[in-house]
């Protein structure tokens, strides 16, 4: 029987970010308010799609007996038992293997990891087969007064390994169904611990998580998978996949300088990153320069600890935007402060930039470097271009 190549993308593991859809030059990728699908008709198989994806659900191509209509696509729950998954995929079909291949190593869409990331672990525990976690902790981190609810869920995985480098994610689908009886999607979480462990030595990780209330969603409804997590108990079970992620990694080399920026919980990652260096580099030479946005200094997570640590650790920039009697400020705005730290960061090929948040902060923080790089002699449409394809700029927005 002859098997026809297909992009299709897994409804059990897409988390329905649009990042696909943004990505396909050509407009093959749809959604509806259930699924995102791609066209076979307009897909011409180029795979721009497949790096970006957080999750791998459109890492391949799958091999089909027959050719899967969109509006079929729009209706799944889950991907038709004949469609054969990557690895046999891959056994039976030399160009999807050469795709799969060109995904990990970042051909194609110029997103590589660091160079001296160490090599990330990537879908270890599907949907088919999550991982179990045990809740062990879970605290707020925002200020008792505050609207913002953002929490430290711990999770122990007991025996069973679960090895991830900082800058991965893990992926959460809340039980239960929606109002249609459906399977709720899954939630990607970045990591917030480093790679061993939230307690060194121990097998266990923290999520940052904000309580998404209907006044912060665009649809009006309390977020699923938020309020799930946040309401865990000690003692709780939950089903974990992943790791996820195998570019917006942390440099190992102690003498790279790391340039971050993030608001509320794209601090996660930050975190990761700044506990693998006060561990296990305290004394590297290079610079980690932090930009943090959030409301007030009560919404700021993980705002104690942060002060507490050294300037030669990592200097520490807020952007308050609602503080009581301070002017509003933006990330981008303690950028444009900085902007002679920022030049002389730029100018030494050891610097990374790393964002994390916001979908808004993406431009602000571009044009920002822009402006900084224009008074200081840089091009930076050149320079961010050859961080890119250097695996030195990575962006995170949601
Ligand atoms: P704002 O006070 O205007 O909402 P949140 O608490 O909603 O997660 O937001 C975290 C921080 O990011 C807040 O200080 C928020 O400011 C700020 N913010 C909102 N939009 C942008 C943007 N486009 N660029 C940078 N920061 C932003």
């Amino acid at each position: 029987m002859a098997l026809i190549r297909q992009h299709l993308i897994d409804p059990e593991v897409c988390i329905r970010c649009n990042t696909c859809e943004e990505t396909c030059p050509i407009g093959a990728i749809t959604h509806n308010d259930d699924n995102y699908v791609v066209n076979y008709d307009v897909c011409d198989g180029r795979g721009d799609c497949m790096i970006p994806c957080p999750t791998g659900a459109v890492t391949a191509m799958r091999l089909t007996d027959r050719i899967y209509s969109t509006e079929e696509q729009l209706t799944w729950e889950d991907l038709p038992e004949d469609v054969l998954d990557d690895g046999q995929a891959h056994a039976a079909d030399g160009d999807a293997l050469a795709l799969q291949k060109a995904a990990h190593s970042g051909e194609g869409a110029g997103v590589v990891p660091p160079a001296s990331a160490p090599a990330a672990k990537e879908n270890l525990y599907g949907a088919s087969t999550p991982a179990t976690a045990t809740v062990t902790g879970n605290m707020r981190l925002t200020d008792d007064g505050k609207e913002t609810d953002i929490r430290h869920i711990v999770l122990d995985f007991g025996k069973t390994a679960f090895p991830w480098v900082e800058g991965q994610s893990i992926g959460i689908t809340p039980p239960g169904t929606d109002a249609k009886g459906k399977k709720h999607h899954m939630r990607l979480y970045t990591i917030a611990s480093p790679r061993d462990g939230e307690r060194p030595g121990y097998n266990n990780l923290a999520l940052t998580v904000k309580r998404v209330t209907a006044d912060d969603a665009d649809n009006g409804q309390p977020g699923i998978a938020s309020n799930y997590l946040c309401d865990l108990k000690r003692g709780d079970t939950v089903q974990v996949t992943g790791p996820y992620g195998g570019t917006f990694l942390m440099p190992d080399d102690p003498a790279t300088n790391i340039i971050m920026i993030c608001t509320g919980t794209g601090a996660a990652a930050f975190r990761a990153m700044t506990e693998r260096r006060r561990r296990h580099q305290p004394d590297a030479p290079g610079t980690v320069l932090l930009f943090f946005g959030a409301r007030t200094r009560g919404e700021l997570p993980y705002f104690g600890p942060l002060k507490k640590l050294p300037k030669s650790l990592i200097d520490v920039e807020m952007a308050l935007s609602r503080e009581s009697g301070e002017e509003k400020q933006y990330v981008q705005d303690r950028m444009r402060a900085r902007a002679t730290d920022i030049a002389r960061l730029l100018h030494d090929e050891k610097t990374h930039v790393f964002v994390c948040g916001l979908k808004g902060m993406e431009t602000g923080c571009a044009d920002a470097f822009a402006d900084i790089c224009a008074d200081a002699g840089i091009d930076w449409a050149t320079a961010s271009d050859r961080m890119r394809s250097e695996g030195r700029y990575h962006v995170e927005t949601y």
